[in-house]
């Protein structure tokens, strides 16, 4: 685990031109040895950042690369916001949703950032790819009043959050139930949610959202289904300004979570519902449920229409579509 560098954000800043510059002059720009220029590079370039070196011209990024920077980020908050959040933005980490586990602030909303996640946790006990710089992988770690019979239905409104930040970049998804954000029938995010429930109807949440932002073919050879904002835009998007919208909306619709529960969010749903009228099999267990999908019902659980025509509803499971 190691914070983000105020030296590595400026390094990159400069480097983004994508032009050469060379050990002496970036040394010069921001106030370090060449040797410590030297070890900067050598890190992006271990984090798998394509770097040209050329002896006399100095060092190029490949691609445009931005870093994060919790400056940015903090002041493209709403000022309200400002005071009501912990940020802590990392290099490189064992998992954000982890980190959240151990510290946090129970006074604010902690929020924990990373370039990249050695050991990213998807559903499943699966794995999520985290390469550095060029997605978001974000943990929210807050209170709220609820007894946790009645967060059914938060993973809903933390992909309400996801859709509207998306919309705000020029890129329509859909909610595919219970926990991804989907894109051109494409996986563009998806949240974990941990729940820590007290007795006195209080409960802490980590909400852990993973979302691609700037990854292409190149960066992975995964063959599974997804997305990311520059394959739907076509262009490299600022992670700062992303993160910053994805911080309020998240703030915007758990403070309306936590007022009014699931039913203030059934319509959007209803309305963004992905898997609607798809041919699916609910994972639950080791048991299959086929059918198709009916809908969401009040208590945020999926309603799958059996081949025999009853109906079972759902609060956990993977969905998986007939392609
Ligand atoms: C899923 O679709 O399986 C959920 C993926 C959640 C990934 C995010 S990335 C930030 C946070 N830290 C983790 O280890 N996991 C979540």
């Amino acid at each position: 685990m190691s914070i983000l560098s105020p030296k590595l954000i400026q390094l990159v800043a400069i480097m983004s031109d994508c032009e050469f510059h060379d050990g002496d002059s970036l040394g010069q720009k921001l106030k370090v040895t060449r040797s410590a220029v030297w070890k900067m590079i050598k890190k992006l370039s271990d984090y798998g950042i394509s770097i040209t070196s050329i002896k006399g011209k100095g060092y190029k990024l490949d691609t445009p690369l931005l870093l994060l920077d919790p400056d940015s980020i903090q002041s493209a908050l709403p000022s309200a916001l400002n005071n009501k959040i912990k940020l802590d933005v990392f290099e490189t980490i064992d998992s954000t949703n982890t980190f959240l586990k151990q510290h946090f602030d129970s006074n604010k909303i902690s929020i924990c950032i990373s370039e990249c996640q050695v050991g990213g946790n998807g559903r499943f006990h699966r794995n999520w790819f985290s390469p550095f710089g060029i997605n978001l992988y974000m943990s929210f770690r807050f209170r709220i009043q609820k007894d946790i019979s009645e967060l059914g239905g938060l993973t809903l409104a933390v992909s309400v959050a996801t859709m509207n930040t998306l919309k705000k970049f020029g890129v329509e998804s859909k909610i595919k139930w219970p926990n991804d954000v989907y894109c051109n029938d494409q996986k563009i995010s998806g949240n974990l949610i941990e729940i820590f429930a007290e007795s006195n109807s209080t409960a802490d949440a980590i909400i852990g959202i993973g979302l691609n932002i700037n990854m292409d073919e190149i960066q992975t050879d995964d063959k599974l289904h997804w997305t990311s904002i520059l394959k739907e835009t076509g262009k490299i998007a600022d992670r700062n300004k992303i993160a910053a919208t994805l911080i309020s909306e998240l703030c915007k619709q758990l403070d309306l979570f936590s007022k009014t529960g699931i039913s203030h969010f059934l319509n959007v749903v209803h309305e963004s519902d992905y898997l609607q009228n798809k041919q699916i099999t609910v994972t639950q267990s080791s048991n299959a449920f086929k059918g198709t999908a009916s809908g969401i019902d009040e208590f945020g659980r999926l309603i799958l229409t059996l081949n025999d025509g009853t109906t079972r509803h759902f609060s956990s499971g993977d969905a998986q579509i007939k392609r």
